[in-house]
């Protein structure tokens, strides 16, 4: 699974690049808020550290101008994903982009009919938004295990990318129903690594190696 870090942060998604955790970007117009920074400077900055998929997102309503938006993020850099609403004229701004050859990412996905016009109108990537399903009681994983199916049973390509992603137990279960990428802010990512046994052992392990009295450098 590939991992893409959910945020505008140049800090936090140095960090995670130089560990070979980064596989791609996800930013949106929330993020963009938070980081304060302009957006088309942001989004290159943040291209020319990472190699993968960076998605920006546009800000129209209507297919013409997120066609328009969409050409002009797309000018960034090579590897700008446009991320587009899952609206109609959303849709008709996938089917154009994807056609001109560029990656999109359509976003806002809460339903495996919604997953299914996306892969029909060429989008490179779907984001089902998980956490935002669990917000309002519905399993987020349910939706990614239906479009998972979907997809195999049609051979479509386009990459489920799990979204909205809260805690670390949603990286497993992405994880383990084939989810092709997962997007999480960095101190999801961060957490992974930690577990209580690991600390609880390092601590004996430290109070040990104290009374042996010796050193290794
Ligand atoms: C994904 O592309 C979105 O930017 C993000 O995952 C939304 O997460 P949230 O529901 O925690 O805001």
């Amino acid at each position: 699974m590939k991992f893409f870090v959910d945020t505008a942060e140049i800090k936090d998604i140095a960090e995670l690049n130089d560990l070979g955790m980064v596989d791609g970007v996800t930013t949106n117009p929330s993020l963009i808020l938070k980081s304060g920074r302009d957006i088309i400077e942001v989004t290159k900055e943040i291209c020319s550290i990472v190699s993968g998929p960076v998605s920006a997102e546009v800000v129209a309503m209507e297919a013409d101008a997120m066609i328009a938006e969409g050409r002009k993020l797309a000018e960034i850099a090579e590897n700008i994903a446009v991320k587009l609403p899952l609206t109609w004229d959303g849709l008709k701004a996938c089917k154009v982009l994807s056609d001109e050859g560029k990656m999109v990412n359509v976003t806002l996905c809460f339903s495996a009919n919604q997953a299914l016009l996306a892969a029909k109108a060429g989008a490179t990537f779907i984001s089902p938004f998980i956490g935002r399903l669990d917000d309002i009681d519905l399993d987020g994983m349910d939706l990614i295990e239906d479009i998972r199916t979907i997809y195999d049973n049609y051979g479509f390509e386009t990459q489920i990318l799990a979204a909205s992603i809260r805690t670390v137990g949603h990286v497993r279960e992405c994880a383990l129903v084939g989810a092709d990428v997962m997007t999480a802010p960095p101190e999801v990512i961060r957490k992974l690594a930690t577990h209580p046994l690991t600390d609880k052992g390092l601590e004996q392990f430290m109070k040990d190696w104290a009374k042996t009295g010796q050193k290794i450098l």
